[in-house]
This record gives structure tokens, C-alpha cells and sequence, in this order.
């Protein structure tokens, strides 16, 4: 296991599962070797983001100590590996709490981005107790960048410092500017996504958007943090010419 990176938010429905699905495709595309792993008990659907209507055996499952985590791994066509959590209401009341995550997630081999469900509950606190890194996800709307000061207060007193903060649907000016985001959190902006319609489009298309419409204004986002989250330069493909000259 290389670095358990935690996407986190306050508010839900931010794009947190969207962001792990197209960002952990995208270090694919680096040929980084990642799993992404979906620790949102209640509520999971990054298995059904990423195109896996079954799959037999889930966290749940592993958290129950009926498998091993490595016999819950599932390998996109794109060589992604995801562990997903089952969307049965089923598992709700059987899952063990408080549960030890990470040393779970240590039995990965790669870098591990974790979908985290949203707030400050329980299964929230775990995956920043699990994590090595957070990432703060929010929309930079006041409720949202409110509720996302929060996880990063709680992160602090873990003695975690958020490692940054991606602004997803970013879409007028009728909304906070990343300078006032990063005056307000302290936590420096080491990503933006904008609105795209052809972020529902790929959902509807069941593909993320990085495939579904590789070079959509999200897409090339979602690559330009990939890059940066391995410390590699990032060559928009609208400039080939400039990839050329730097041997990309
Ligand atoms: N950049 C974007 N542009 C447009 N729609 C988006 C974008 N990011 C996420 N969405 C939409 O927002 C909704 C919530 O996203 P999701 O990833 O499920 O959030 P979360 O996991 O934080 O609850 C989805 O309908 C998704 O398609
Ligand atoms: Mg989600």
C-alpha cells in the first residue's frame, strides 16, 4: 500500500464519487496502479459509477470478516481495481462498528482513493482516521465551503492538516472565488473542476466522463488534478505541439 488518500467533504452530493471515479481513472492513464474503494456503507454507488451492476462480495462483506479485502476486488476494463460496498439495505444493521479500516486497507497493493460518505458521522470519522492524506471535496457555495470548515476542523484535531481542497462545479460569479475559499479554510486549492453537462450525460451513458467524453472541460480537469496529485506536469491535449516539444 503506497498512500491512503481520503476524499472527504461536510456537505453530501458535492461530487466526491464522481471525483474518485474520473481521478483514479485518470492515474490509470499515468499508469499509476490505484484501487478506489468505496467506504460510503449507506449510500454507495461509486461501484455503479464505474459501469459494476454486481458484484457478489463487497466491504460489507469484508468488514464482517467473511473474506479477505483482496477477494473483494474488482478490476475495471481499464485495469482500475475498485472494492465496492454493497447496495443492499440488507447489510445496514449487520455491519460492525467501530471497525479497523485502515489496517483493512493496508492489505491493498497501490495508491488507495477513498469515497467517503459525507459529514461527521461515524463512518466519516473513520475514513480520516484511516486516511494518510485528505481531500477536501466541496462546490464553492457557502453552504457547502461552511460544512466543509467543519471536516477540516475535526481533521486538525486529529492531528491530520487537510492535504487540499478541490472546488467541483464551479459555474458563475454568483458564488465564492477560491482566493476567499482559501482565506476561509486556510487549505490551499489544489484543484477546480467546472459544471459540465456532460458529467450527468456520462452518468446516464453509465461511463465516467474522462472516457465518456475524454476531452470535456471536466475531463481535462479531472487529469490536470491526477497529474498534480503524483507530482507530474499536466499537458492539456489542446497543445500538442507544447507535449511535443517536452517529449510527452
Ligand atoms: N463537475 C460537475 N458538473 C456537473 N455535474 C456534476 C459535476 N460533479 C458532480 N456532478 C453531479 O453531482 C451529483 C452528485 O455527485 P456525486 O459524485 O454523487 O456526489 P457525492 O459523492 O459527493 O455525493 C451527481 O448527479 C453528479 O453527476
Ligand atoms: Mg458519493
Amino acid at each position: 500500500m503506497e498512500k491512503i488518500i481520503g476524499v472527504v467533504s461536510g456537505k453530501g452530493g458535492v461530487g466526491k464519487t464522481t471525483f474518485v471515479a474520473n481521478v483514479g481513472l485518470s492515474l490509470i492513464e499515468l499508469e499509476k496502479d490505484v484501487v478506489v474503494v468505496d467506504v460510503d456503507l449507506s449510500t454507495s454507488n461509486l461501484g455503479l459509477q464505474l459501469g459494476f451492476y454486481q458484484f457478489p462480495m463487497g466491504l460489507q462483506d469484508v468488514l464482517e470478516g467473511s473474506i479477505p479485502i483482496t477477494s473483494a476486488i474488482y478490476t475495471h476494463p481499464s485495469g482500475l481495481k475498485l472494492v465496492p460496498a454493497s447496495i443492499s439495505l440488507d447489510y445496514l444493521t449487520k455491519v460492525p462498528t467501530p471497525y479497523r479500516l485502515k489496517s483493512l486497507l493496508n492489505d491493498l497493493r497501490g495508491l488507495i482513493l477513498v469515497d467517503s460518505p459525507p459529514g461527521l458521522r461515524d463512518d466519516s470519522m473513520l475514513v480520516l482516521k484511516a486516511s494518510d492524506e485528505i481531500l477536501i471535496l466541496t462546490n464553492p457555495e457557502i453552504p457547502a465551503v461552511t460544512d466543509a470548515l467543519k471536516i477540516i476542523k475535526v481533521s486538525r484535531e486529529m492531528g491530520k492538516e487537510p492535504m487540499g481542497i478541490v472546488l467541483n462545479r464551479m459555474k458563475d460569479k454568483y458564488e465564492l472565488k477560491p482566493k476567499e475559499i482559501e482565506g476561509m479554510c486556510d487549505v490551499p486549492i489544489i484543484g477546480m473542476i467546472p459544471e459540465d453537462k456532460n458529467v450527468k450525460r456520462s452518468l446516464f451513458e453509465k461511463t465516467p466522463v474522462i472516457k465518456y467524453r475524454p476531452s470535456s472541460p471536466a475531463s481535462l480537469a479531472f487529469r490536470k488534478i491526477a497529474a498534480n496529485l503524483i507530482g507530474q506536469e499536466y499537458f492539456s491535449p489542446r497543445f500538442p505541439r507544447l507535449r511535443r516539444w517536452f517529449g510527452k
